[in-house]
């Protein structure tokens, strides 16, 4: 992509000596600090030269929607990202550009509209009282739990019934350390220009090549086995039936359905960004419950009021306000995704009262907005009263867990849905507390997703 050279007003922004390059070691070895020292420094848009690059950054709710939503025809991805992200991804949903996505989108989308989502609800519940009846063993009252194994495990479950009507069994273990290990190879190959060939006998370089086999197997596996099973028996209600169904109305007369390489690289991108998301939200969701107990215990009192002792459904959602404020506060304090993909500028946009010329590389970037005290007033305090119905509204591009825009997630109501029966099915059987030696909320470790650093362990005392 050819950078504007003719002399344009900029942003103010750091200083740039040496091609940026020590900014890029900065970026690279704090991204999330570095970025908000930056808006502290210099305001709600600045810029950097950083080698090639005219890169900017935007931290108002209001510059953030001109970018996403308002003249989001200007921006696509950026193209080092999404070489990254296509290794895992192929050309999923997540990684195409333009036409591609467009009409993977319209088929794509209908599957996760909130009535079609609601369908999953009893899948959702079916795998949340699996992983949650027997954590304390029989006899105990209580015990210490490894929270970031049951959560991935539990969300692992809820993604492959959901995608494949299949269960987390001894592949769900592998299959989670495989995307732990791609998110971290994704975040330090981001920073280099390209990515040196997977054969080389490079550090790490064995371990990737082994993670990418083992997502492309546990796909194929489940591809193969519909592809050939008997039509009358086979799942005719998860998303992969829905994704062998579709067809694009609008190519009449085709055969417009997905071909069998998109099926497959649609379920990396359903698999990985489905389950690895929601069990980051619902780890530090369990963390701030476990140290605010007032705050739980009126979750506990809501979710006994609404339930009385029944599994949740989709239909008390709206009745448990105070629980989807507190997954929402989470949410905000560690957004699962804390910085968005970086978009390139393809036209010129108007972004506030600077042009950013075709060519330039935006950065968005949640945790800074969800930091910032003009719209959360004591932004490092977990108050979920900031979400409850009645709240006064924040201004719109404020939170963005789920970004914004035509590219927002596609999985945001079926992420909702499940965590917020998973939370409300949790608080009904168990209080959560911090041990004696973890009064210290574990650092936060950026892997693509936002994960505690050395995971997180919780006392489960049941009710
Ligand atoms: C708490 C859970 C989740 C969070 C925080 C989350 C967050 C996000 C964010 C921030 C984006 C946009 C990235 C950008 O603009 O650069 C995104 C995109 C996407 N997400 Fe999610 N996600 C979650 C759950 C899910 C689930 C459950 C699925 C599917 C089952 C999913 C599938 C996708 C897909 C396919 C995209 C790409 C959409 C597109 O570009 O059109 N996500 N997600």
């Amino acid at each position: 992509m050819n950078t504007t050279t003719t002399a344009v007003p900029r942003p103010p922004g750091p200083p740039c000596p040496w091609w940026g390059l020590p900014l890029l070691r900065s970026l690279s070895r704090d991204y999330l600090g570095f970025v908000q020292r930056l808006q502290h420094a210099h305001g709600d848009i600045t810029y950097m030269h950083l080698g090639p690059e005219h890169a900017y950054d935007v931290f108002s709710p209001e510059l953030v929607r001109a970018v996403l939503v308002e003249q989001a025809d200007h921006f696509i991805r950026w193209e080092r990202g999404i070489e990254v992200f296509a290794q895992a991804f192929g050309q999923g949903l997540l990684t195409t550009e333009g036409e591609t996505w467009k009409r993977q989108h319209r088929l794509l989308r209908p599957g996760f509209a909130p009535r079609r989502v609601a369908g999953y609800a009893g899948l959702m519940v079916d795998a949340a009282r699996q992983a949650l009846d027997d954590l304390v063993p029989a006899g105990q009252a209580s015990a210490r739990v490894e929270v970031d194994a049951l959560m991935t495990r539990l969300t692992m479950d809820v993604i492959l019934r959901t995608l494949f009507s299949s269960r987390a069994r001894d592949e769900a273990r592998d299959a989670s350390d495989a995307t732990q290990v791609l998110g971290r190879h994704a975040m330090r190959e981001m920073f280099l220009p390209v990515t040196p060939p997977d054969w080389l006998p490079l550090p790490g370089k064995a371990r990737k090549r082994w993670a990418l086999r083992t997502l492309h197997a546990l796909v194929d596996h489940h591809i193969d086995a519909r592809l050939t099973a008997d039509p009358a028996t086979a799942p005719t209600d998860d998303l992969l039936a829905m994704m062998l169904a579709v067809r694009d109305d609008e190519d009449a007369g085709a055969d417009t359905g997905l071909s069998r390489a998109e099926l497959h690289d649609q379920c990396m991108v359903f698999f990985q960004a489905g389950h690895e998301t929601s069990a980051t939200a619902l780890l530090w969701w369990s963390r701030l419950m476990a140290e605010h107990p007032q705050m739980a215990r009126r979750a506990r009192d809501e979710v006994d009021q609404v339930l009385a002792g029944r599994d949740p459904t989709p239909a008390d959602l709206p009745r448990l306000d105070w629980l989807g404020a507190t997954l929402k506060e989470a949410m905000r304090l560690y957004p699962p995704v804390p910085a968005l993909m970086s978009r390139r500028a393809v036209k010129d946009a108007q972004v506030g009262d600077w042009r950013i010329p075709a060519g330039s590389l935006v950065r968005l970037t949640p945790w800074v907005m969800h930091h910032d005290p003009r719209w959360f007033p004591a932004p490092e305090v977990f108050r979920p009263e900031r979400f409850t119905a009645d709240a006064p509204p924040l201004p719109r591009g404020a939170w963005l867990p789920f970004g914004t825009g035509p590219r927002v997630c596609i999985g945001q109501h079926f992420a909702m849905l499940e965590m917020t029966l998973v939370a409300a099915m949790l608080l009904q059987r168990y209080t959560l507390a911090v041990e004696s030696g973890d009064a210290t909320r574990p650092a936060a470790e950026l892997n693509v997703t936002l994960r505690p650093k050395g995971g997180l362990r919780l006392a489960f005392t049941r009710r």
